[in-house]
């Protein structure tokens, strides 16, 4: 009797470990798994702490040891070693994916630096660094997990901005970066469709994170200042209104949900704003409205406003 409620014992066990993805190494390939690019704080971590807390397996890339460290404790989490500028770390990266064998579902471009700097006076090298991380980044990290996505015709979802569609004083390069990833995104999203890999934006508005924390930390250690700026009042005004603490902005979870539904929706939407109040979204539809007005303003074949009307309902239709 002894005996048989031993084997009992490890049978449950072992059913159990088959039933729970957590548990098991047997059952891998049913937990759907996802890279996250730049997981060691603000959007990055939410996505990492929302999606793996509902049973998805995140791989959570990330620079310092301290932050692997802290991710590789959460559970259904493993972190990565993954500088998005270094084909070394992408490399290795994608390896260690495929020696997993759970496959690659998801993949969220996440990881993104910020400048504030007026376009006359930035310094090339601060341009190339923007650049570096928000837009070759999404490229490379893509180019080098696309082979993984295609093979589960998974999901790619990447964090652009509302300054995707929106640029401002000293927000240029940034703006800049992020109007490519609009652009990235529809040309992909073309090119995958062939494998039925669907691509997103998600065009998060101001919510709290690290970005301006980095972004002052950056200026302070490379003796970046505006003293001898052409627009150093207005640089002060603006770096003082906005400050390093985002802590007044909400909780990135919003955007974090609009990434899930990229990521696992029946239907998947190409672009996903998500903002903390009316008034982003309004400042953004009506600049997007502004530039087809002002496309449309003096060209040849100008729409009368009832041809607009008409082209908005198509439009319209299309998207539901
Ligand atoms: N917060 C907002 O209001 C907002 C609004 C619109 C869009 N976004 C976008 O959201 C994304 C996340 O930003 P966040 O606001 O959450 O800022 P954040 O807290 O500063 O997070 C940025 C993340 O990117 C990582 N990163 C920076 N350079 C990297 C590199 N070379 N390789 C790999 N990872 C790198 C950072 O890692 P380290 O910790 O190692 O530096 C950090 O994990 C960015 O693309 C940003 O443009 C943010």
């Amino acid at each position: 009797m002894k005996l048989f409620m031993c084997h009992m014992y490890v049978f449950i066990l072992f059913s159990m470990s088959i039933t729970f993805g957590g548990f098991a190494q047997e059952n891998k390939t049913d937990q759907k798994a996802v890279l996250v690019t730049g997981a060691s704080s603000g959007i990055g971590l939410k996505i990492t702490e929302e999606l793996s807390s509902k049973g998805y397996f995140v791989y959570a890339g990330a620079r310092k040891q301290a932050d692997l460290d802290r991710l590789n404790a959460m559970d259904n989490v493993q972190s990565i070693k993954l500088d998005v500028n270094k084909w070394d770390e992408i490399n290795a990266a994608v390896e260690t994916v495929k020696k997993e064998g759970r496959g690659l579902y998801g993949l969220v471009n996440n990881a993104g630096v910020a400048i504030l700097n007026p376009l006359i006076e930035v310094e090339e090298a601060d341009l190339e660094f923007i650049f570096n991380v928000n837009i070759y980044g999404p490229y490379r990290i893509t180019k080098a997990f696309a082979p993984l996505i295609i093979e589960s015709k998974g999901r790619i979802a990447t964090i652009s901005s509302i300054s995707g569609i929106l640029s401002h004083s000293f927000f240029g390069p940034y703006s800049m970066s992020k109007h490519a990833m609009e652009a990235f995104t529809d040309a992909l999203s073309a090119e995958m469709k062939k494998f039925d890999v669907h691509v997103s934006a998600i065009e998060p508005g101001n919510y709290n994170s690290k970005i301006i924390e980095s972004l002052i930390k950056r200026m302070e250690s490379n003796d970046i200042s505006f003293k001898n700026s052409l627009y150093k009042e207005e640089f002060e005004k603006l770096i003082s209104a906005y400050g390093a603490d985002r802590s007044r902005f909400k909780d990135p979870k919003e955007v974090s949900d609009a990434v899930e539904k990229a990521l696992f929706s029946d239907n998947p939407k190409p672009r996903y704003m998500v903002v903390p109040n009316e008034m982003e979204a309004n400042w953004t539809i009506t600049q997007i409205l502004r530039e087809m007005v002002q496309l449309n303003e003096n060209q040849s074949y100008k729409y009368d406003r009832e041809a607009l009307i008409e082209i908005l309902d198509k439009v319209l239709a299309e998207t539901e």
